[in-house]
């Protein structure tokens, strides 16, 4: 094979067909890498050697950090097949496959990368830490293909449909021990894909679905603005990426606890700060907690509830706090009978498990509903993607599962008889009579004669002195429409200014409505005293 190198490509290495404007350190075939050498990537933030991680006594080839986190290990050719010496060799030998060898006296191989049959080049940009095998500018294998705890910028999680290759993330054992833990992230690919973290067979979490910018219910894996997630789902590859950004340098790495953790390397306390707001781990990220049809809050007690339209399937269970039997229908489907069902569109939760879906990029929302309503099995609908309005159409057709309260836009439409759809209807209304009837009984009890207030009047120059021309000093707060500041009156007394800007839409009748309230609210000490402690004072000319 002509041109045949073994490149660790570092920090902004690009590549295209035609041009490779990298400057790389290489292995070619008549070179070897012994135990105590290195190749360190010219940016310097890798290098490829041999070495023992932890406490192991144990010599594995991989590449690690070194200009920052030095020592930190990214990846791992040989993790499951450890060498007890130092006489470990790697080559490159001529038919394009590394090698790990034993010793230079009998050569036993105890890893080699497997070859990749690419019958057509492509043009490609690769990050950091990728080690490559290339010929000319095709790569015929990566350790991008192959990751281990740790997730890089520029990798890939999932399937490369026409290679075959399945890009998992799978955690060590423990600390000293790399060889494979209980603990895998995974793309799954039954319905629409999303990701599993799972325990050995078991399902622990999910992330996803992707709804075109994150992962339903959950904040952006990463926090930086000017990096970019990828959701790629077409008929070559399925996969998750996380795209620029090489100004932050930073991992994702899964503990063999099976923690996910993004982590960011901080100068200037050389050490790495999780982001823990991006991955919630609490009892709702349990995969299925609350069983099927139910819904999770983290800030419930208890933390499941039966989602509206539902009621527990083995109430003595459910009140004991066993939520696995999950809910079911209060009231039987009528697709069953030949009528028509409706629909229940529900906000603010993380979506439910896809395993069992169905999905179509192109439909609308109306197409959507009417491809569920045809199917007795269809359980939900909801647009694949949220941007630009909403576009594409996911149907479900199994339980409702894995659903928790999160801030999200999106609506979830959930099947229900017709009849289960009045009920919930009638009793919403119900509930918001009788808040009503509640208030007024509140207003009551607390009513006082409401007089008009006589506003002191003040001239502006009068209230410009006393806060020091709205200096940003004085200002207390951004009060509804407009700031608030704190003046001193000439005579000691202590004032607040509400400054209404014209662009606010609050005029004086609601302006003195809001000193009425604070008046009353006050007189009552129906809310904290210091809060209102204030007297507000009208600028009448609008500035
Ligand atoms: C860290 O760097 C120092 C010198 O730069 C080196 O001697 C040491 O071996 C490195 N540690 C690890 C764990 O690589
Ligand atoms: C190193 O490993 C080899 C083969 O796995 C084994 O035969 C040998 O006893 C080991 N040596 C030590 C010092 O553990
Ligand atoms: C082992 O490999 C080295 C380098 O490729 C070679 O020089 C040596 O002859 C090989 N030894 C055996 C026993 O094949
Ligand atoms: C990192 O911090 C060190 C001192 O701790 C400083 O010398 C270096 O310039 C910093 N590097 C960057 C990229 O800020
Ligand atoms: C309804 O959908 C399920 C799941 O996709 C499918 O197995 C079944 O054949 C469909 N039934 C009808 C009547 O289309
Ligand atoms: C959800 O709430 C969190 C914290 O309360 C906030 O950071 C996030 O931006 C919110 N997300 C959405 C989609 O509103
Ligand atoms: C407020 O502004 C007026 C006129 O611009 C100026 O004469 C006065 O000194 C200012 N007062 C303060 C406290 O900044």
């Amino acid at each position: 094979m002509e041109g045949l190198t073994i490149l660790l490509i570092f920090f902004g290495a690009s590549c295209s067909i035609l041009t490779c404007s990298v400057a790389v350190d290489t292995l070619s075939p008549t070179e070897l890498i012994e135990d105590g050498d290195t190749i360190v990537s010219s940016g310097g933030m890798y290098e490829l050697g041999f070495f023992s991680p932890g406490n192991s006594r144990n010599r594995y080839l991989g590449v690690r950090y070194k200009k920052v986190s030095n020592g930190t290990v990214v990846w791992i050719a040989n993790r499951d097949t450890p060498l007890n010496t130092t006489s470990g060799i790697l080559k490159l030998n001529s038919n394009g496959i590394l090698q790990i060898v034993s010793d230079g006296n009998t050569n036993t191989t105890i890893w080699s990368s497997s070859s990749v049959n690419i019958i057509n080049p492509v043009a490609q940009r690769l990050d950091d830490g990728n080690l490559v095998i290339r010929e000319g500018s095709r790569n015929i294998w990566q350790s991008f293909d192959y990751p281990g705890n740790t997730y890089l910028r520029g990798m890939k999680l999932g399937k490369d449909l026409i290679t075959g290759i399945d890009r998992q993330w799978i955690s060590w054992k423990n600390f000293d021990d790399t060889s494979p833990g209980e603990y895998v992230v995974s793309m799954d690919m039954n319905g629409f894909p999303q990701i599993f973290q799972k325990w050995g067979s078991v399902l622990h979490t999910r992330f996803g679905p992707w709804n075109g910018v994150r992962f339903s219910g959950m904040p952006s894996l990463n926090q930086n603005p000017t990096s970019e997630n990828e959701f790629v789902v077409n008929e070559e590859e399925i996969y998750y990426k996380i795209v620029v950004d090489s100004s932050v340098v930073s991992r994702m790495y899964l503990s063999p606890e099976g923690d996910v953790r993004p982590l960011n390397w901080v100068n200037h306390t050389q050490r790495w700060r999780t982001n823990l707001a991006s991955v919630p781990t609490d009892s709702c990220s349990l995969y299925g907690v609350c069983g099927p049809y139910g819904t999770c809050n983290i800030r419930n007690f208890p933390i499941c509830s039966c989602m509206e339209g539902f009621e527990p399937k083995r109430p003595e269970e459910w009140g004991a706090g066993a939520w696995f039997s999950g809910c079911v229908p209060r009231t039987p489907l009528d697709c069953v009978n030949g009528n028509e069902d409706g629909f229940r569109s529900v906000s603010g939760v993380k979506l439910q498990g896809t395993r069992s879906s169905w999905y179509d990029f192109s439909m609308n929302l109306d197409e959507c509903e009417t491809e569920c309503l045809k199917n007795c099995s269809c359980t939900a609908y909801a647009n694949l993607d949220i941007r630009n309005g909403g576009s594409g159409c996911l149907l479900w057709f199994d339980e409702i599962m894995d659903i928790r309260e999160y801030n999200e836009t999106q609506y979830l439409h959930i099947r229900l008889a017709q009849s289960e759809l009045t009920r919930l209807t009638l009793a919403m209304h119900a509930r918001i009579k009788k808040k009503r009837s509640y208030m007024k009984r509140q207003d009551s009890l607390c009513d006082r004669p409401k007089e008009d207030i006589d506003l002191p009047s003040f001239s502006l120059s009068t209230i410009a002195k006393s806060t020091s021309n709205f200096s940003i000093a004085n200002k207390l707060g951004q009060g509804g429409f407009g700031p608030v500041y704190k003046g001193v009156l000439e005579d000691g007394r202590e004032i607040a200014v509400k400054q209404l800007s014209k662009s606010s839409r609050q005029g004086l009748d609601e302006f003195k409505n809001e000193v009425r309230l604070v008046t009353y609210l006050r007189n009552m000490q129906c809310i904290g005293y210091s809060q209102l402690n204030r007297m507000y004072s009208a600028l009448e000319s609008w500035c």
